[in-house]
Parts: C-alpha cells; structure tokens; sequence
C-alpha cells in the first residue's frame, strides 16, 4: 500500500515540483508541504514560505532541521499583509494550500486579488499557481466565485480532485493547476 509520503511526493512532483526550482509555500502553517517540497528540490532549490502565526513557524523550523532541510527553506516577515520582501519573477511555483478560504473568510475577494497580484510579481514567466481546497460546498463555491477574477493574472489549466493533508491524515481535497499569464 502506497504510504502518505509516498503519496505527497508523486502529487507534488505532479504539479511540476523537481529538483532545483524555487518555490513559495503560502500559508505554509507548520510545514505538511513544505517539508517535502524541500527534499525535492534538494540544496540547489528554494523554498520561501510565508506566514503570520509565528509560533507554526517555530514548529516548522524544528522539523527542518531534524530532517536536514532547513538550508533549503527562507522564512519572508509577513504580518498578514499581501507584500513580501522578494524580488519580481523570483518563483517557479506558488502553492496556496488550504489558504485560500482564509483569505476570501465571508467574501473578501478584494484581499484575494491582492494577494494574487502580488503572486503573480513573484511568479516567474510561465510559472504555477497551485491552489488546494478541502472539498466541501462552502469553501468550494468561494474559490470558485475566485478562480474568475483571478483570469486576467493567471489562466486556470487544470482542475481536479485529490487527496491534501490536513494533520496526519489525508483527506479529499480539489485542486487548481494555473499558469502565470
Ligand atoms: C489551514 S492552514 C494551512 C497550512 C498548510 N498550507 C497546509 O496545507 O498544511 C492556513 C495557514 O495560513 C496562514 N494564513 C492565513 N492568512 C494569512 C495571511 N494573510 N498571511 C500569512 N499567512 C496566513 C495561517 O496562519 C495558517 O497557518
């Protein structure tokens, strides 16, 4: 039976994460993903990851550097504000897991085309937008009232169903692949 790090690895890999590129991990809480995305794109790869709750941040550093990634991975100040301190077309791909909901809460979709916007300055030319959302009417209706408004930036490739990490355990989530236009 295929085992959850197997499972991440094939996923993220699917999405275009390899050796070497540089990735941004938005929301990245404690680091689900970004743990692994570390160890694919190796020492000669990047992974930024933003975040305002400082203390998962912590959490995430100490599983780093158990696993020998923490060279890998930069921490980019954020205080919940959509402008980070990060060159223009500095990243591959930007994942935006189980994040994005917590950006449009009721119906701010004002502040999830500023982050976009911001998001597609760092992407670089061609680059990925990945964004994962648990299934569920709520929080599916949001991202997809989103996904139009976010068209003139990005330009939605793919859209499909597939498991996320929530805590230890995988569950159904749905799956935007955009590309940067
Ligand atoms: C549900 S967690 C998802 C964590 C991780 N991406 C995952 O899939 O396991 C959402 C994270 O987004 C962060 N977050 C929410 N709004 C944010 C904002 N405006 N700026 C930075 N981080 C934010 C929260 O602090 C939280 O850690």
């Amino acid at each position: 039976m295929i085992g959850i790090a197997d499972y991440l690895d094939k996923q993220l890999r699917d999405y275009g994460i390899k050796e070497d590129l540089s990735i941004l991990d938005f929301g990245c809480g404690q680091g689900n993903y970004t743990i692994p995305i570390a160890q694919i794109v190796g020492g000669n790869g990047k992974v930024y990851v933003i975040d305002k709750d400082k203390t998962k941040l912590n959490q995430l550093l100490v599983i780093a550097k158990k696993v020998k990634v923490d060279k890998t991975i930069e921490i980019l100040e954020s205080e919940g504000q959509f402008d980070f301190d990060l060159s223009s077309e500095s990243v591959d791909l930007v994942m935006l897991f189980n994040v994005s909901c917590c950006i449009i809460g009721q119906d701010n979709y004002p502040e999830f085309q500023k982050l976009i916007h911001e998001l597609h300055r760092l992407t670089k030319k061609d680059g990925k937008l990945i964004i994962g959302i648990k299934e569920g009417k709520t929080m599916l209706n949001r991202v997809e009232t989103g996904i139009p408004l976010i068209s003139k930036e990005f330009k939605l490739d793919k859209k499909e169903k597939g498991k996320y990490l929530d805590g230890e355990k995988l569950r159904n989530g749905i799956f935007y692949s955009l590309t940067k236009k």
